[in-house]
């Protein structure tokens, strides 16, 4: 994968799950990654294992649904390593539950974490990057639920739907200024996220339907992602990848 050494990539919420496999693999082919999570703790474990290996990584704690937070957290990476040339709006608060019993908090919370920190990442993307740099990247993450309907998965879906309608315009409205704005839709990978919600009984019965038959894994979304940001993919820009085993396509 050609086009990644020495990019410098910030990834949300790569604490643990999907942010934390891209983290590691991105810093394997050569990227400098700044791992940033509301906990803190775990961003560093992260970004300790990826120096441990040979990598180039940095960790910052803070509530990235937070716009300050976001601009601080975006200022202190670029301080410290240059103008940013990627951002992996990767963080998300996850809750599956039934609509009446949707609180006014929780919806908060799910839409700071999983929809205004795109909209805060974004700025402060735009403020820290090199306006003369000829490629820079922003991943956004729908989800399969967001083409499907799912019961008791309202509030996600809304946010997913509307990361995705969000990637369009950006794709649009960015792209003359060489930057490529995509989003990615992974398809049942157990994380920690999940698994309060699925358990491996569903896991199983979902791996039967699965046009490939088996369930996503963590690294099928971070070979996805590299392939995205390479040169490989130049001409890619708003595109919604689908990285789910056909879930989407088949329903
Ligand atoms: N796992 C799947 O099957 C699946 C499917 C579709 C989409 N996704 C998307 O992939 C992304 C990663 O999912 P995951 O399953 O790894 O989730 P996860 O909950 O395991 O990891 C998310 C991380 O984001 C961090 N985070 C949450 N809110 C934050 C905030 N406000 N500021 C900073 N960090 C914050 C959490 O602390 C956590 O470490 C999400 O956008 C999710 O919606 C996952």
């Amino acid at each position: 994968m050609s086009g990644l050494a020495g990019k410098k990539v910030l990834i949300s919420g790569a604490g643990r799950g999907l942010g934390e496999a891209i983290a590691e693999h991105l810093a394997s082919l050569g990227a400098v990654v700044a791992v940033c999570d509301l906990n803190e703790e775990s961003a560093q474990v992260v970004a300790a294992r990826i120096i441990e290996a040979g990598g180039n990584a940095v960790a910052y704690g803070g509530d990235l649904g937070s716009r300050q937070v976001f601009h601080d957290v975006m200022a202190a990476f670029a301080r410290a390593y240059g103008p940013v040339d990627v951002l992996i709006n990767n963080a998300s608060y996850l809750v599956y539950e039934p609509i009446e019993k949707v609180t006014e908090e929780t919806l908060d919370r799910m839409i700071a974490s999983g929809l205004k920190a795109v909209f805060w990442g974004v700025q402060a993307f735009l403020e820290h990057r090199d306006p003369a740099a000829p490629v820079g990247h922003i991943i956004n993450y729908s989800s399969p639920v967001a083409y499907r309907g799912r019961p008791n998965t309202g509030a996600y879906t809304a946010i997913k739907g509307a990361v995705a309608a969000l990637t369009n315009v950006l794709a649009g409205e960015l792209g003359p200024r060489g930057i490529r704005v995509n989003a990615i839709a992974p398809g049942s990978v157990p994380t920690p996220a999940t698994a309060g919600f699925v358990s491996a009984e569903d896991y199983e019965r979902r791996a039967k339907n699965i046009p490939l038959r088996r369930n996503g894994r963590p690294d099928d979304v971070s070979k996805a992602v590299a392939f995205l940001l390479s040169d490989e993919a130049e001409f890619i820009n708003g595109a919604m990848l689908a990285i789910d085993g056909g879930i989407i396509a088949a329903g």
